[in-house]
């Protein structure tokens, strides 16, 4: 018999959870539908089109949304001979306006099967000058969509030359509109005011899903991807309740029912439970904390092993100040060199930006004055499974470390080596 045979007891159709899948049907976003509808209407009507600011978490279903209604927008331009274009693009990390214009231009050249202009020996006036010339050959209404607009690191050009390019006399014969899709909304607060009040001309809000919703797109994907009754009763509604409780993602929702299947094809059951319901937030939550911690520097990681510590005790979040204090002793005590305070609160405020630390500002008025608090952002044992799986050298130091072993086990760490660990160093030297 061959080493490799097929899967057949668990999975109908495996790829149907992959992100890629793209669903038939759009489940629970119908007021959204309704209200981006009405802004795309113009567009089928012949006037100038809206330029709309999609935004919403992660996984709130934007981007599916998005694809779908102007699949049907295409559908309704066909029937009622609308001459509509619609180029649609990811933006980049860390892209620049020339860069995403290079992107647009390309895209629509090849749409129209014509050969992409090289990314590089261009000045942006020579690309917004092909954009514009493209844009008269082809005539009627354009869209562009912009997906993941937050990625573009200095948007202001782009969001301001292509609304305003007929305005401005660039462009003639065409109408054009743009939609600019982000996970975070603050990314308009550093946009020139122009951009900035073109974009928000037409702004649409997705909300995080709730578990009724998510169990109605998790109750249309599980029929499809797995055998009948191979689901048991519960799983669901379990997987759609996490995924709630998580961030309302639908991404996480189906990722958490792929893993669950394929948890019950490792054990070789026929069906899947609650248990691999569970099991599978765990390992989703501890591969992605593991990445994430293979991801930071050594210092970073004494910085998070320090929180960590803090966590355990139960007392987070812990002002920046205290944190060194302690920083400094668990560096001590690993025979490591300690970075600077003002190091410190940096590697601090990248792990809040790699979301693996939660940052509080509080303010205490006048006096007072404004500072930061710091916590974990994933579970301590996701932490602590996490960290020993990957076998980090700074995490393994502090796991042999007898009051960091008791405090995982209670909770509640040895009160005499977190003395140690809290005093201010000068009392330790
Ligand atoms: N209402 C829905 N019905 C069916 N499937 C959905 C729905 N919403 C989201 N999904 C699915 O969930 C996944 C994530 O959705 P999508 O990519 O649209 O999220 P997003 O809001 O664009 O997220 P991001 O900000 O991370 O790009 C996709 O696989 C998509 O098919
Ligand atoms: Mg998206």
């Amino acid at each position: 018999m061959p080493a490799f045979k097929p899967e057949t007891s668990i999975f109908k159709d495996h790829d149907v959870l992959d992100e890629e899948w793209t669903p038939e049907t759009i489940q629970g976003r119908d007021k959204e539908i309704e209200t981006y509808h009405e802004y795309l209407q113009p567009v089928i009507n012949g006037w100038k089109p809206k330029n709309i600011f999609l935004y919403g978490k992660t996984g709130v279903g934007k981007t599916v949304v998005t694809e779908s209604l102007l699949e049907d927008l295409e559908e309704g331009a066909e029937a009622y001979d609308v001459d509509l274009s619609i180029v649609m693009i990811t933006c980049d990390n860390q892209s620049t306006s020339y860069q995403t214009a290079v992107k647009l231009l390309n895209q629509l050249l090849r749409q129209r099967g014509k050969s992409p202009v090289p990314t590089t020996g261009y000045s942006q006036q020579d690309i917004f000058d092909k954009l514009w010339a493209e844009i008269d050959a082809i005539g009627g209404t354009i869209l562009f969509v912009m997906d993941e607009i937050d990625n573009i690191s200095s948007p202001d050009d782009i969001l301001y030359q292509i609304p305003r390019a007929r305005k401005n006399n660039y462009v003639e014969n065409a109408r054009l509109g743009i939609i600019a899709i982000s996970n975070d909304y603050s990314f308009t607060e550093d946009l020139s005011p122009k951009a900035k009040s073109t974009l928000r001309e037409t702004e649409l809000h997705f909300t995080a899903y709730d578990a009724d919703e998510l169990e109605d797109i998790l109750r249309d994907r599980a029929e499809k991807a797995f055998h009948e009754g191979v689901i048991e009763e519960g799983v669901i509604q379990r997987i759609a309740a996490l995924a709630a409780k998580e961030a309302g993602d639908a991404r996480l929702a189906m990722d958490l029912l792929l893993e669950a299947g394929e948890t019950a094809v490792r054990n070789g059951t026929t069906k899947v439970t609650e248990e691999d319901a569970m099991n599978a937030q765990e390992q989703l939550e501890s591969n992605w904390v593991a990445s994430a911690i293979k991801a930071i520097s050594l210092q970073e990681q004494l910085a998070l092993a320090t929180v960590l510590t803090r966590d355990c005790e139960g007392k987070s979040p812990t002002r920046t100040s205290d944190l060194y204090d302690r920083y400094c002793n668990l560096c001590k005590e690993l025979a490591r060199e300690p970075s600077t305070s003002r190091q410190m609160r940096e590697h601090l405020n990248e792990l809040a930006f790699q979301n693996v630390l939660n940052k509080h500002e509080r303010n205490r008025g006048v006096e007072g004055g404004r500072y930061y608090e710091f916590e974990l952002e994933p579970d301590v044992e996701a932490m602590l499974t996490a960290a020993h799986r990957i076998e980090s050298r700074i995490f393994d130091d502090v796991f042999v470390n007898e009051w960091t072993q008791k405090a995982i086990r209670n909770k509640q760490a040895d009160d005499d080596r977190l003395e140690f660990l809290s005093a201010p160093i000068s009392e330790q030297n």
